[in-house]
């Protein structure tokens, strides 16, 4: 078992290992009465247990959402609410999100907008719920208008990343939240890529040392980062490395890509962006592209894609009221956040990933 802490006021910590959901009365704290549980419906029996275990200490009450991405309405924040409503939840009371980042960021938004703010504690169940959407305190709903448009800053009273639980996910989840572990190593932590070249297969294997140490190494980069910059003011935007790019295909493949899949493209072109415009060696940039196809992610995209892409991206801009902003890399480890005005400087990394 490891303990990763997030600085802040208060800052709180992010526990991994095996069997750490039990420890979930405890990150509640003495004062919490009452708990509503929020849980993907593939969370079901655990819900259920946890409401068994922490029965005469906390009365848990389970609310099951709708899967993945349809979790995120307003609609179901309100069924979240009515629950909470009708049982007398006070600001004493809490909030646990149990299941992969759509449920989390329901149920974060949940315990943000409850009597302005009620404790919350994610228990993330998969890799890119546990590395990246339970840490750092965003939390958000979508709208017709577009995802993640609507939430707010909240931060967990704690994070319990229970292996037990990711034992059940499908290889295809576990290969698309790599991209994110991936992208930990290009900005910050070189080591997670070391570990993932020596031996890939081992590295997705839920049950490897590898598995445990890399989501350990990436939630410590989010978390130095977020502990720095919790409102987005700064540091924060690398993380973004290779989401400019990615958002635009997500949004041009409507959805119904997994995130992964789209960032780890993002990265390669971000990686040919700073080819030309910072340096990085040709060997770098053949460094994302190995370690991507090794895991089974895409490196390349339609070639007549790119007016669509780069309209969307730069509808993108418009809407943050800033410059075309890529998060580039100097080397890997070393990522800068630059604004990039010429056209003719994105079409041209793009035609190196233009399939
Ligand atoms: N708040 C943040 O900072 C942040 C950061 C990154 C992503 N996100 C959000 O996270 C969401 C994506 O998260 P995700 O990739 O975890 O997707 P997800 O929550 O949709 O889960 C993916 C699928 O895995 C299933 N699943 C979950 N746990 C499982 C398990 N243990 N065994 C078997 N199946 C399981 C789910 O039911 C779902 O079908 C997006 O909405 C994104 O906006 C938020």
């Amino acid at each position: 078992m490891s303990t990763i802490t997030v600085s802040g006021t208060p800052g709180y910590d992010v526990v991994v290992g095996r069997g750490v959901r039990h420890s979930l009365g405890n990150v509640l704290g003495p004062n919490v009465r009452k708990a509503l549980l929020i849980h993907a419906p593939v969370m079901s029996a655990e819900a259920e247990a946890i409401r068994e275990k922490l029965k005469g200490t906390i009365d848990v009450l389970l609310a099951e959402i709708p899967d993945a991405e349809n979790a995120k309405r307003i609609e179901v924040a309100a069924f979240c609410w009515g629950i909470m409503g009708q049982s007398d939840f006070t600001r004493s009371d809490a909030v646990i999100g149990l299941g992969g980042g759509a449920t989390t960021d329901l149920a974060g938004f949940v315990a943000a907008t409850w009597l302005r703010g009620v404790r919350m504690v994610h228990i993330p169940t998969t890799v890119l719920g546990a590395v990246d959407a339970s840490v750092g305190g965003k939390t958000g709903i979508n709208t017709a208008e577009g995802k993640n448009l609507v939430g707010a800053f909240h931060a967990p009273a704690g994070v319990l990343v229970d292996l037990d639980l990711l034992d059940s996910l499908p290889e295809m989840e576990i290969r698309a939240g790599f991209a994110e572990i991936i992208k930990a190593g290009f900005i910050a932590d070189t080591e997670i890529l070391d570990i993932i070249e020596a031996d890939p297969a081992a590295a997705i294997r839920t049950d490897s040392a590898q598995f445990q140490d890399l989501l350990e190494r990436a939630i410590r980069v989010k978390a130095r980062v977020v502990g720095e910059d919790f409102t987005e003011q700064g540091l924060r935007e690398i993380l973004n490395y290779g989401h400019t790019l990615g958002h635009a295909i997500e949004h041009t493949e409507r959805y119904q890509w997994r995130h992964g899949a789209a960032i780890s493209i993002g990265m390669v072109f971000a990686a040919e962006l700073s080819r030309l415009t910072r340096g990085l060696t040709d060997i770098e940039v053949d460094r994302h592209r190995t370690i991507f196809r090794e895991l089974g992610l895409p490196t390349e995209y339609p070639a007549g894609r790119w007016p669509t892409l780069l309209a969307t991206m730069q509808r993108d801009k418009k809407a943050r009221g800033s410059l075309l902003r890529f998060v580039l890399l100097e080397s890997i480890g070393r990522p800068v956040v630059s604004g990039v005005a010429d056209d003719s400087l994105l079409f041209a990394a793009f035609h190196e990933i233009a399939s």
